[in-house]
């Protein structure tokens, strides 16, 4: 992020740090500019005749973890798809860092570099093994293949499954294929991790290791983490939780 706004405070009264922010025992002030800042953004498909989304207005700030609840249908898969650039929004706007992503011609270069998604159906490619999966966002970043080996096999290990890597995902279980979606979002270092309902299909102590898993890279790499549940216990996790209803946020609040 620039640092623009904080040149002209002197180092005694500002200890700067990327995500600064004072903790007043109630409240955090921040005082970045948010990361990510949806204005009115309006999404319908089917030509009108559904409105998925319907007025949003959000500031997220960098490193926090935030999670998004909700009904079924009320729009949490269309935001998080619209957040992570996979579909442009029918009316409104969104900035990421400071990218107005309507006015990009090509973001397909940001999200490779910028996000890291962890979706429920993994989107994973089956004839690829584990490696060459965790691999794919690697892909034409200039990066060596021989780089690219090193940083995939250490994101496999970090997710535990370096005895797996050379199988193909159809011979995995469904939380070790959440691992390799997860190995294979975090290995570009992402600013960002979108998951949609990453523990949604997995027995608790799985669910549990997948979302600590993502935590952790939340808390050691300061991440920003945004995880669609339906587990309110997930939600609560968070540091703040945003509901929707009928497309639109009901309720942000912060879990202290
Ligand atoms: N590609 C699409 N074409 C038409 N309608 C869609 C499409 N994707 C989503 N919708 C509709 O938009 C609304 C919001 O869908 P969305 O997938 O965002 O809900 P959700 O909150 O993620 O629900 P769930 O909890 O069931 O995953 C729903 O009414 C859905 O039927
Ligand atoms: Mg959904």
């Amino acid at each position: 992020m620039d640092n623009e706004n904080h040149m002209d405070l002197n180092d005694d009264e500002y200890v700067y740090n990327e995500t600064y922010a004072e903790d007043d025992g109630d409240y955090e002030y921040y005082y970045e500019d948010p990361l990510i800042s949806l204005f009115d953004v309006e999404k319908e498909y089917d030509n009108g005749s559904v409105r998925a989304l319907n007025g949003v207005n959000l500031d997220i700030f960098e490193g926090e973890f935030v999670s998004i609840i909700g009904p079924s249908g009320s729009g949490k898969s269309t935001l998080l798809n619209m957040i992570g650039a996979l579909d442009n929004p029918s009316r409104g706007e969104i900035y990421i860092d400071g990218i107005n992503l309507q006015k990009e011609k090509d973001l397909s270069d940001f999200r490779r570099e910028r996000i890291g998604f962890v979706f429920q159906l993994h989107n994973l490619i089956p004839n690829l093994s584990v490696m060459d999966n965790v691999q794919i966002p690697l892909l034409h970043t200039g990066m060596s293949s021989k780089d690219m080996k090193k940083r995939a096999n250490e994101l496999i290990a970090a997710v535990g499954l370096e005895s797996k890597k050379r199988q193909k995902p159809n011979k995995l279980s469904g939380g070790e294929r959440q691992r390799v979606a997860i190995a294979r979002a975090l290995v570009n270092n992402p600013s960002i991790i979108l998951a949609d309902e990453p523990t949604g299909s997995l027995d608790s102590k799985t669910g549990k290791m997948i979302l600590n898993l993502l935590m952790e890279m939340h808390e050691r790499y300061n991440v920003t983490l945004i995880i669609v549940t339906h587990d309110n216990d997930v939600a609560n996790l968070a540091e703040r939780t945003i509901k929707i209803k009928d497309g639109r946020v009901i309720e942000d609040k912060y879990n202290y």
